[in-house]
Parts: C-alpha cells; sequence; structure tokens
C-alpha cells in the first residue's frame, strides 16, 4: 500500500543489562504488546566494548561515556524491531526520560520509571529518530530493510 511504511515504521528497542538481570524482560514485553507493537524481531546479544562504543559512537565524547560501555558490556542485551504506526515516537514516549530518577517523579507509568536507576542504568534503549532507527536496526540485524518507502509487508 501506499502508506505501507507509515503503517509499519520501524523502531530499535533493547533491554538493557540491569533489566534483563532484574527480570524486568516479560513485563516490557507485555507492555510493548498492550500498546500495538509487534515484535518483529529479537535476539539476545552480549556486547563487547568496540561494538558498544560504535552503537554510542555519538556521545563518544561526553564524559559519561567510558562508564556507559562499561555498563552496556556488563551482561547480556535483548534488542527487539518493534513495529507500528509511529513507533518511533510511540516507543520513546512509552521508555520515559533518559534520567530514571526524572522518570520515576515526572513518568511514573513509563518502562524506565518501571525498572531503571539513574541516568546511566536506565533499563531501555529506543531509538530517537527515523534515521537512528534505520541506523540501529541495520547494526544488529543486518538483514532487516528500513530505508525507501517500500517495505516487507508492502512486497507481500
Ligand atoms: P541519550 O541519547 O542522551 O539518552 P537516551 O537513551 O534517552 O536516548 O544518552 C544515551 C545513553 O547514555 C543513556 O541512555 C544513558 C547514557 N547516559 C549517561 O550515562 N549519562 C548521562 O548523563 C546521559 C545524558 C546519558
Ligand atoms: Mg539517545
Amino acid at each position: 500500500s501506499s502508506n505501507g511504511s507509515i503503517r509499519n515504521e520501524k523502531t530499535l528497542a533493547m533491554i538493557k543489562p540491569d533489566g534483563l538481570f532484574g527480570n524486568y524482560t516479560d513485563r516490557i514485553k507485555n507492555v510493548i504488546l498492550e500498546s500495538g507493537f509487534i515484535i518483529f524481531k529479537e535476539k539476545v546479544v552480549q556486547l563487547d566494548e568496540g561494538s558498544a562504543a560504535s552503537f554510542y559512537a555519538e556521545h563518544s565524547t561526553r564524559s559519561f561515556f567510558s562508564s556507559l560501555v562499561k555498563y552496556m558490556t556488563s551482561g547480556p542485551v535483548l534488542v527487539m524491531v518493534l513495529e507500528k504506526e509511529n513507533a518511533v515516537a510511540d516507543w520513546r514516549t512509552l521508555i520515559g526520560p533518559t534520567d530514571a530518577r526524572k522518570a520515576k517523579i515526572s513518568h511514573p507509568h513509563s518502562i524506565r520509571a518501571l525498572c531503571g536507576l539513574d541516568s546511566e542504568k536506565n533499563c531501555v534503549h529506543g531509538s530517537d529518530s527515523t534515521q537512528s532507527a534505520e541506523r540501529e536496526i541495520s547494526f544488529f540485524f543486518k538483514e532487516v530493510s528500513t530505508g525507501g518507502v517500500v517495505t516487507e509487508h508492502d512486497e507481500l
């Protein structure tokens, strides 16, 4: 269809090491499915230093970078390609603000309020734009194409 790429917008979601260790996966997946997303792809990955640094390359000059890389490599993460209309913005809304301490106050029903600790250990990731989603999905799932107007759905 002509608006297939809108109906089927994709975003990259990740449950970070603390989210997996803390057994939040089922609760987070329930929120995802109840909110109308399809989990198009998922896999568990153990990031090494190089891949964590590359994933967060835009933050490489920030003071928190080395600590962030250490946290992101402290255990496995679950990466998921989520699909629905307006997936990028809607997933960002569901996860809440970066700093989980602020999320607990201003967005108490957000996922980061549920399982995050602070501005580093915030338990989940979400792409911040459709361009970021495209880069981040190909980072983990080389076979998933999100670029252009044609989606897998259109080809059916
Ligand atoms: P950022 O892209 O600003 O936040 P978001 O995850 O909401 O898109 O930052 C990326 C990650 O960097 C963030 O999830 C956790 C880490 N981080 C820190 O450790 N300390 C900080 O002060 C900030 C802003 C981010
Ligand atoms: Mg970000």
